[in-house]
């Protein structure tokens, strides 16, 4: 009985700054200072059905959790020292982290801790969340206990307060499945770019941010991300895009077509993960890792 109260005195005690006073107001102001996020993917038709931030209290957890997600929307402009380009977490997972087959954010309470072999050791979700901070988005990793790593999660366990155990998943994380023995066509790739991406995230690849703006996230180029991401690999490039681009006409893309048109973009030119030699410690590294 002892043991158990003293750890419920010991978590008290250990999120108690984040909902200090100064803490406290820090957030309402930035919350209240947020600019409107217009959200691209808001009608991906994969979205999940999940508790709804409008319906919040005006407690201090529920600030928590709005942080969150603004963290998650304007990822660059909210995070600039730990971003190096120019997406948002959605820009991958899409409309907010709820798409089904988009990496939803919906269910990583009961997914995390896992083993993962890139890194050969059990990873928490704030080490996951760190990988796609230095990865995906091409920077420096968020402190464990800052209000802002407690924030994403936060709004994380808050999107999935209905996943009691990985059977609620239905399936619904990760991406689509894509046939990995399929061999890429760079020149087929190059052309159906250009016929179903170019014309919103450009021939370059840079992608449209008018006036500054966040429009359609760069997929290549110094803004987007580095070579030693998930989306930096064929296949899970592949699989990403065949399940949710071209945005609006998703699932149009045949796995061959995705194939070759991941294989293209991948490998335009991007900022280079300097440690990727030394992921896979023990081996095993899948056939599309960069090197
Ligand atoms: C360029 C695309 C991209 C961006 C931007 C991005 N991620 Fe990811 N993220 C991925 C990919 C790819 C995966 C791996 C999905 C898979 O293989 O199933 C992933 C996986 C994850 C996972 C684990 C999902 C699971 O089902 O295990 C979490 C959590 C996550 N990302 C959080 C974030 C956060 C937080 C941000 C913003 C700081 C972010 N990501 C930005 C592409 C991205
Ligand atoms: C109608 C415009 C449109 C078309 C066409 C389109 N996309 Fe996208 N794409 C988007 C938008 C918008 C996002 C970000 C969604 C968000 O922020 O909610 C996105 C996100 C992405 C991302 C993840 C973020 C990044 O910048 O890396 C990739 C990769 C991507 N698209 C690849 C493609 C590919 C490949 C095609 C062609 C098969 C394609 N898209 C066609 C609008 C489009």
């Amino acid at each position: 009985m002892f043991k158990v109260h003293f750890s419920v005195v010991l978590a008290t005690l250990f999120t108690l700054p984040v909902y200090s006073q100064e803490t406290q107001s820090t957030l309402q102001t930035v919350l209240s200072n947020a600019p409107t996020i217009i959200n691209l993917s808001a009608n991906h038709p994969n979205t999940l059905a999940t508790p709804a931030i409008k319906d919040l209290d005006a407690s201090p957890e529920s600030d928590l959790i709005r942080y969150g997600r603004l963290l998650i929307i304007d990822t660059y402009k909210q995070l600039p020292n730990n971003v190096n380009n120019k997406l948002n977490c959605s820009s991958c997972h899409l409309n907010e982290g709820r798409v089904a087959k988009a990496a939803p954010y919906v269910g990583m309470n009961v997914v995390y801790p896992k083993f993962r072999s890139r890194n050969a050791k059990i990873n928490t979700i704030e080490d996951r969340i760190n990988g796609c901070f230095q990865r995906s988005m091409n920077g420096q990793p968020l402190a464990t206990d800052s209000v802002q790593m407690q924030a994403i999660v936060g709004y994380m366990n808050f999107l999935s307060l209905n996943i009691k155990s990985k059977d609620d998943l239905q399936g619904t994380t990760g991406f689509v499945t894509i046939n990995k023995e399929l061999i890429p066509n760079a020149d087929n790739g190059k052309t159906l770019y250009a016929q179903h991406c170019a014309s919103c995230h450009q021939l370059d690849g840079q992608g449209l941010y008018p006036n500054n703006t966040y429009m359609f996230p760069a997929v290549a180029g110094n803004q987007s991300f580095n070579d030693g991401a998930g989306m930096a690999r064929t296949y899970t490039a592949a699989a990403f895009i065949k399940g949710n681009m071209p945005l609006g006409q998703e699932g149009m893309l045949t796995d061959q077509q995705a194939v070759d048109i991941a294989y293209y973009f991948s490998h335009l030119e991007r900022p280079v993960f300097a440690n990727k030699a030394n992921d896979w410690p023990q081996g095993g590294a899948p056939k599309d890792v960069r090197r």
